[in-house]
């Protein structure tokens, strides 16, 4: 089976062909969609509350012919609540579908869930480890945008330790030439050693600090993120970090003309209201970019699974 459990698993070449169909994706789309996988099914099993990914991945299956089954809430409606092993409830759901789609509390949970699936699974965030199709998503995004990934100066922002969006866009990134990544945060959510591992491992450069203001001149993407207040051990950890860093008009006016701002959403006031009419605001489009990229994703998991 297909499986995307994680963003070291994808190689450049690999990132270019999924982004070739993606574009694609955007021509299905406004054709109205097609029928390519009716009659395959869609598992929609979301631990954890979302709106885009899980409502891009439900519109990804409907827009290419499929049907969705899942529970609105896995860890309150699922047999899970009664006790059931995150593995029998992989089982019972492999018999029932065609590719799961799963967001968990667990670090881990994902790959957990591929050892016993007869059927792909998409990680759609495994706890503070990963979110590989975010990543996805905001590299295709970054292209889009600018044109182009190499060279280009990318700061991640906010909380990079329970975020785990930047952990999966680190490891696209790693797949670029002279990339240079600021990872600027509140001294308690710094971003893990592993991640800073596996840069150094592939050559990326990368500076760390709690200096926006310095960087913000100079950067081609500012990827700001939400501190993440359900992940902290206790309240006054959460608010020794929240509040440091908000992209307003001010900052805005200090980044370049041909700059760009990205956030994986939801916000929670770390960008301003008023930065939304800027065209630098790239967040709304690139919410909209990951319907594409979930629809190649499962058009390959599919395909490459059954041989469609
Ligand atoms: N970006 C993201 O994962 O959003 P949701 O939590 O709404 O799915």
């Amino acid at each position: 089976n297909y499986h995307v459990l994680g963003a070291k698993q994808f190689e450049r070449e690999q990132l270019e062909e999924l982004f070739d169909a993606a574009k694609a994706m955007e021509g299905v789309v406004k054709r109205g969609g097609d029928r390519r996988h009716e009659g395959r099914i869609m598992t929609s099993l979301f631990f954890e509350a979302s709106t885009r990914t899980r409502l891009s991945f439900e519109s990804a299956m409907h827009r290419l012919g499929g049907g969705v089954i899942g529970t609105e809430n896995a860890a309150q409606f699922s047999s899970a609540i009664k006790g059931e092993t995150l593995e029998d409830t992989i089982r019972i759901i492999s018999g029932y579908s065609d590719v799961i789609v799963m967001r968990h509390t667990d670090i881990g949970a994902a790959k957990r869930a591929a050892k016993v699936s007869s059927i792909p699974v998409i990680n759609a965030g495994d706890g503070a480890g990963e979110h590989p199709t975010q990543a996805l998503l905001d590299a295709y995004t970054i292209r889009k945008e600018l044109g182009r990934i190499d060279g280009l100066h990318i700061a991640m922002v906010g909380d990079l330790a329970y975020g785990r969006t930047v952990h999966s866009l680190s490891y696209i990134l790693a797949n670029y030439q002279d990339v240079v990544v600021h990872y600027i945060s509140p001294d308690n959510v710094r971003i893990p050693e592993n991640v800073k591992q596996y840069m150094d491992e592939k050559g990326i450069r990368y500076a760390e600090s709690n200096d926006l203001d310095s960087v913000a001149g100079s950067i081609d993407v500012l990827y700001q993120t939400r501190i993440q207040k359900e992940r902290f051990p206790s309240l006054d950890e959460y608010e020794k970090a929240a509040g440091q860093f908000i992209v307003d008009a001010e900052l805005m006016d200090r980044m370049r003309k041909d700059s760009v701002v990205l956030h994986p959403l939801p916000r929670l006031g770390e960008i301003t209201e008023e930065v939304d009419s800027d065209p630098r605001a790239a967040y709304f489009r690139q919410a909209v970019n990951g319907l594409y990229i979930r629809m190649a994703l499962i058009d390959k998991c599919i395909t490459e699974s059954q041989g469609k």
